[in-house]
């Protein structure tokens, strides 16, 4: 390749380049390859670029959380595979950073994060736009057929009005933020859009930061601690972040041997407001948010309760980082005080009960205030094929007080835990002008959507949890503020229900898909497999 010994000489810094033409979201990494370089090597290391799979949310099937682990794979044997000193993790489409730092974590050498970055915001008729809160809002009106197909066709093609990952706090701003809070990307980096210079300055710096992470030989190891781990539960829950965030930091964190509970994700939920006005919990995108100062000044905001001491890539602390940050600026409405926070606390719950009882949980702040204490009766899907098949029918007997349920939607059942758990209100409702009802299933929901939805459910119904074992008509109970979800059935019905259950047909008789169903783990345990 032409490299003389002397520049071999240094340290050398692999750069993960997970551009794909399949990943919509990864298309501005040249230019940012190219700052981290100037970096490196204005620092004396050497870069060196090199290819792991990609995961773009749009075209990957049956569902990227299928490979988030293979991801993860991929890139910690090819940080170990090759002759690297440090390495530059460069993602951002939602399963694209935990992927890597699951893998980084593993491999364990001075790694730091870098990301595309958000898009900016679309416009449609003077309302903004964004991906995908924004899509989910006018599909839904023109589902109820107050949009035609030409002006939701508009409104598509502004959808995504640059590169860069969705622009609300979804997924990928909410793993961008979590990186960011764990002390592996430098601070303010989550929030700047991907066309902005200040990204490609901020990709400068990070390819600088490396070169001293490596002489200093800090590792993944040497930062992340419990408390950068509940540091990140708390901006989570501060943000708004997406319910993905509970599986994605639960896997990171038993990557050390850390275990989270989605006990201590309550608990800190409990005690935490949300403070961040975006999509789809409030109004704004993450170009505001960047205005406002980024995920530092939330951050600064929550100083007081955070662990100052944990570590970070710039080898000082959380605190020392923060004393250089101003609080929330008066003018600003993006990041408001915790004296008047946009939602009091707790904007994930975790709920258990007979019908969960490993687990579920809710994403409060995007759901409706009067549903989360609902008892109603239910209204059964046996898969994602029997749902799209029947959900429109007209004869569907269903009613805005129902529970909508979807089984075998799980890691193993999806397959992939797709993000399926945003049911659709069916068409007739819709129309009648029911804007959501109570949803429960076994599946994931985008960072991006809203609603009131019972998420993760395990264990889940495809390995025979109970949630298999409801019927069309059974009473649910959902009891948000008391943390439960129960199936009011008499458990010596439930016991029979068990022993004639018959669990579906395995999806895979081969290859990775049969790897992934031998070993992957429910969601409680952050679906990473079992040997990993
Ligand atoms: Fe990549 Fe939303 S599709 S971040
Ligand atoms: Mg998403």
């Amino acid at each position: 390749m032409g490299y003389s010994d002397q520049e071999l000489e240094r340290p050398i810094v692999g750069i993960i380049n997970t551009f794909s033409g399949f990943n919509s979201c990864h298309h501005n990494f040249a230019d940012l390859i190219e700052a981290v370089k100037r970096g490196v090597l204005s620092h004396g290391g050497l870069p060196i670029e090199f290819p792991t799979i990609s995961l773009g949310e749009m075209f990957t099937a049956p569902t990227t959380m299928m490979f988030r682990n293979l991801m993860a794979m991929d890139t910690e044997e090819m940080i170990r595979a090759q002759p690297m000193d440090g390495v530059v993790l460069l993602g951002g489409c939602d399963k694209t950073v935990p992927a890597q730092l699951m893998g980084a974590v593993s491999a364990d050498r001075p790694a730091i994060c870098l990301v595309a970055g958000p898009m900016i915001a679309g416009d449609y008729q003077g309302q903004r736009l964004g991906a995908c809160t924004d899509c989910r809002r006018f599909w839904g009106e023109y589902r109820a057929g107050r949009l035609n197909a030409d002006e939701v066709a508009e409104i598509e093609s502004r959808l995504c009005s640059s590169t860069g990952t969705c622009m609300v706090m979804g997924t990928a701003s909410t793993m961008a933020a979590l990186a960011e809070v764990l002390g592996l990307m430098l601070p303010g980096g989550a929030a700047i859009p991907a066309v902005m210079s200040e990204r490609r300055r901020h990709a400068e710096a990070t390819g600088r930061t490396i070169v001293s992470m490596i002489k200093n030989d800090l590792r993944p190891s040497k930062i992340l601690t419990q408390q950068s781990f509940e540091n990140a539960i708390r901006l989570l829950m501060a943000i708004g972040g997406s319910t993905n965030g509970v599986i994605h930091l639960t896997a990171i964190a038993r990557r050390l041997g850390i275990k989270l509970k989605l006990t201590d994700f309550d608990q800190i939920s409990d005690e935490t407001p949300v403070i961040v006005n975006l999509k789809p919990s409030g109004e704004y995108y993450m170009e505001d948010l960047f205005k406002a100062g980024g995920i530092p000044v939330v951050m600064k905001a929550l100083e007081d309760v955070l662990h100052r001491d944990a570590q970070t890539v710039l080898g000082s602390t959380i605190g020392e980082n923060l004393s250089a940050v101003p609080h929330p600026a008066a003018w600003q409405d993006v990041i408001k005080p915790r004296t008047a926070p946009l939602f009091e606390s707790g904007t994930l719950a975790s709920l258990f009960g007979n019908l969960a009882p490993q687990g579920a949980v809710i994403k409060r702040s995007a759901a409706s205030p009067d549903l989360l204490t609902h008892r109603g009766p239910a209204v059964v899907f046996k898969s994602l094929e029997d749902l799209h098949n029947r959900i429109d029918d007209p004869d569907l007997p269903v009613t805005p007080e129902h529970i909508i349920v979807l089984q075998n939607a799980g890691p193993i059942g999806g397959p992939g835990m797709p993000e399926a758990g945003y049911l659709p209100i069916p068409k007739k409702l819709l129309r009648a002008g029911v804007k959501d009802m109570v949803r429960i299933s076994d599946a994931r929901m985008s960072g991006t959507a809203f609603g009131t939805i019972v998420l993760h459910i395990a264990p889940e119904a495809a390995i025979g949890g109970p949630l298999a074992l409801v019927e069309e008509g059974d009473l649910i109970e959902l009891d948000v503020p008391n943390k439960r979800l129960e199936l009011l059935v008499d458990d010596t019905v439930l016991a029979k229900r068990q022993e004639q259950l018959v669990l579906p047909e395995p999806h895979f008789q081969r290859g990775y898909g049969l790897l992934y169903t031998q070993h992957i783990e429910q969601a409680h345990l952050g679906c990473d497999f079992d040997f990993l």
